[in-house]
């Protein structure tokens, strides 16, 4: 396993113990990007979707969802999925970087920029500001603190798991992961981790106004959410 998208492409049934805690991870993501989004006519686009099994209902509250997805078999599941969702496309990241300035109202990144170098996160957020109109907004979600991830993130998932009846198939799938190729990728690739305030410094270098959200999106709230807007926007 070369890379995250690579392990993300092939073994995303270990980062989900179950279809049942990947349904609940993506309605409690929807639910709460539902909250955030602008406007029932809003362009969304949400970049390193993953599975996004509630997706669908995301675009309801919008007008347009845009799915940005760079592993080829998640890709292609999403296209069989939402093929007949007039409301949503699907596409790769050179084509989302391709589309012309000012085009969404909304971008979300979440959970994808710790599997990010930090030069890669900086030209992601100069391209989403180029894609952004004036007034839109970027929500960066899940950012990992530098400090105890991996144990908020096995207790995010345990507790998870009691609320919504999965619990068992979470304490094995903590043993799967723990067994996995994953812990090898993490020692050799890395995975990057932001504290509040280096993150608020990034935005701003790249032209942002930010602030942390009151909560993180989704169940781990460890992990935290900013909110950002363009700096010269509305
Ligand atoms: C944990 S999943 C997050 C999926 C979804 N956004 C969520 O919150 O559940 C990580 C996502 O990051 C994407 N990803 C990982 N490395 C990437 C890279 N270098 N460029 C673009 N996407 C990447 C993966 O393809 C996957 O969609």
């Amino acid at each position: 396993m070369a890379d995250w998208i690579s392990f993300y492409d092939l073994r995303h049934s270990l980062i989900y113990v179950n279809a049942r805690h990947r349904d609940v991870h993506y309605r409690k993501i929807a639910d709460d990007l539902r909250a955030l989004a602008p406007s029932p006519t809003a362009a969304v686009l949400d970049y390193g979707c993953g599975e996004a099994t509630s997706a669908d209902y995301l675009a309801e509250s919008c007008g347009h969802l845009t799915m940005v997805e760079a592993a080829p078999n998640v890709m292609a599941a999403l296209k069989a999925r939402y093929g007949g969702n007039g409301k949503i496309s699907v596409i790769g990241p050179a084509e989302a970087a391709a589309k012309p300035a000012a085009s969404f109202d909304l971008i979300v990144l979440h959970s994808v920029a710790q599997y990010l170098s930090g030069a890669e996160l900086d030209g992601l957020l100069a391209t989403f500001r180029e894609l952004l109109k004036p007034d839109g907004h970027l929500v960066v979600g899940d950012i990992v603190p530098p400090r105890f991830a991996a144990p908020a993130a096995a207790l995010s998932l345990l507790r998870c798991g009691a609320e919504n009846g999965f619990f068992i198939a979470a304490v094995r799938g903590l043993i799967r992961i723990a067994v996995s190729d994953y812990l090898r990728l993490k020692s050799k690739v890395g995975l990057s981790h932001y504290d509040e305030a280096a993150m608020l410094e990034k935005l701003t270098r790249a032209g942002y106004r930010a602030e942390r959200a009151a909560r993180n999106v989704g169940h781990n709230q460890w992990r935290m959410t900013f909110l950002a807007r363009p700096a010269s926007g509305a």
